[in-house]
């Protein structure tokens, strides 16, 4: 299947409408409380003051990610969240994903590493950006996941 052009969206959440956040949440829903089959606050107190970063193809939210500012949930600025919706998976989409994430952090906070919560299915998937492990595997709702930092 042909990738799909892309167009992205960067911003808070005050500068969402009503339904581009509805369509980020109900991708979230799909994947990380259905797909996953996990029971957990999907939405919390740092989508009110991270940055989201939506990715449509025509009208469709194809993929999607939030980083939180610096000194938030974690020193660095910090990617979560990260989904390609099921219907667009496996054309390449989470690349180019995490590649726009990378460049709006970088003007957003020139200079600054980024640390993540990475499932660690997806150890080779992060490693390919350069992000390494900076700890043991643990569980975070009940998901292994594995802390990861890139430098700036
Ligand atoms: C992870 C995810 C965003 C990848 O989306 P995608 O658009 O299908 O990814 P791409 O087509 O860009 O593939 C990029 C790389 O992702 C990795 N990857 C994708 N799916 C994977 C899977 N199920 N298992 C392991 N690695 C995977 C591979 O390294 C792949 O590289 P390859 O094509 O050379 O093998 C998507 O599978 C997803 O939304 N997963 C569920 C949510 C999730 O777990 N998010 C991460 C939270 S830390």
């Amino acid at each position: 299947m042909q990738r799909p052009e892309l167009r992205f969206q960067w911003a808070r959440l005050g500068d969402l409408s009503a339904v581009e956040f509805h369509a980020a949440m109900v991708q979230r829903e799909a994947v990380f409380v259905i797909e996953q089959n996990c029971v957990y606050p999907d939405a919390d107190a740092y989508d009110l003051q991270c940055w989201h970063l939506l990715a449509w193809a025509g009208g469709q939210l194809a993929a999607y990610l939030r980083v939180t500012d610096p000194g938030s949930k974690y020193p660095e600025p910090s990617l979560g969240r990260v989904l390609t919706s099921p219907a667009f998976r496996g054309q390449g989409l989470g690349q180019v994903l995490l590649t726009e994430a990378l460049a709006r952090c970088a003007t957003t906070w020139p200079g600054q590493p980024n640390r993540i919560s990475a499932q660690q299915y997806l150890l080779k998937f992060y490693q390919g950006f350069g992000f390494v492990p900076v700890s043991q595997v643990y569980l975070e709702d009940n998901i292994p996941h594995v802390e990861m930092l890139r430098a700036a």
